[in-house]
């Protein structure tokens, strides 16, 4: 047999072998049923991964759009209705001004409170009212009872105070503005500094100097405090924005 006829057999052997492979391909039912078969799994695989994707995404926008922010309204029994919900309004409290044991921080107690049913005398802490001890509020606010509400923002999920400003930054919702708030200087009881509202309400029949927690005004003091941009005995005033 000559090299060339060699070759044109295995040629003509090559082409018969694809062509028979091709029609068992696709004269095998059992094949095209694995195929599919296989071909649907993976489909159920891409459709149960997008949504586990599309679970992510609601979630992130729950937490972009949603009323997560809550923050407390100090001063106010509401709470601005353009920008947030109200959770509830009560009673702001706290450690007594001269106590060296108070805790630092103020609190916004609720109006219907449930009690515990249980009473100790002595190794305990206090919670009083808050007063605004001081003119400096509003008209007649020396010795009156402050008033809270606790807020839940609809306007972002971000939250934050500006010590030192009336207005939010640009992108920021203004939630409400007032003055900081605290403790006097000279009384021994820590606490923090809040921010109380521009225009504070009183909680009716507080006027009696009972005393309790108290919101004092507070001042810049330059120093170490850069002056300008502050200047001293000014009082600092505070904004709550959300975004
Ligand atoms: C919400 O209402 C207050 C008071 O009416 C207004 O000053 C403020 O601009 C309003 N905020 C928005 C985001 O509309």
């Amino acid at each position: 047999m000559s090299l060339k006829l060699l070759f044109f057999c295995a040629f003509i052997q090559v082409a018969w072998l694809e062509i028979v492979d091709k029609r068992i391909l696709l004269n095998d039912p059992g094949q095209i049923e694995q195929r599919l078969r296989h071909l649907e799994l993976e489909v159920q695989t891409l459709k149960t991964e997008n949504e586990n994707l599309k679970g992510r995404l609601d979630l992130r926008e729950t937490f972009q759009k949603g009323g997560v922010a809550v923050y407390t309204r100090w001063g106010r029994n509401d709470c601005p209705s353009n920008v947030s919900e109200e959770v509830y309004s009560g009673y702001a409290a706290g450690g007594w001004w001269n106590d060296k044991g108070s805790p630092t921080n103020y609190l916004c107690l609720p109006p219907d409170p449930i009690s515990s049913g249980k009473s100790v005398s002595s190794g305990c802490n206090h919670l009083f009212g808050v007063e605004y001890e001081s003119g400096f509020w509003g008209q007649h606010s020396h010795n009156e009872d402050a008033p809270c509400a606790v807020c839940s923002s609809t306007s972002g999920s971000k939250i934050l105070m500006i010590p030192g400003r009336d207005r939010c930054y640009p992108g920021w919702t203004e939630q409400y503005n007032g003055y900081l708030g605290t403790n006097r200087l000279d009384y021994t009881g820590a606490t923090e500094y809040v921010c109380v509202d521009h225009h504070p309400q009183y909680l009716n029949g507080g006027e009696r100097g009972t005393d309790g927690a108290l919101f004092h005004p507070v001042t810049y003091q330059c120093g170490a405090l850069q002056c300008p941009p502050y200047t001293s005995n000014e009082v600092v005033n505070c904004v709550v924005c959300t975004k």
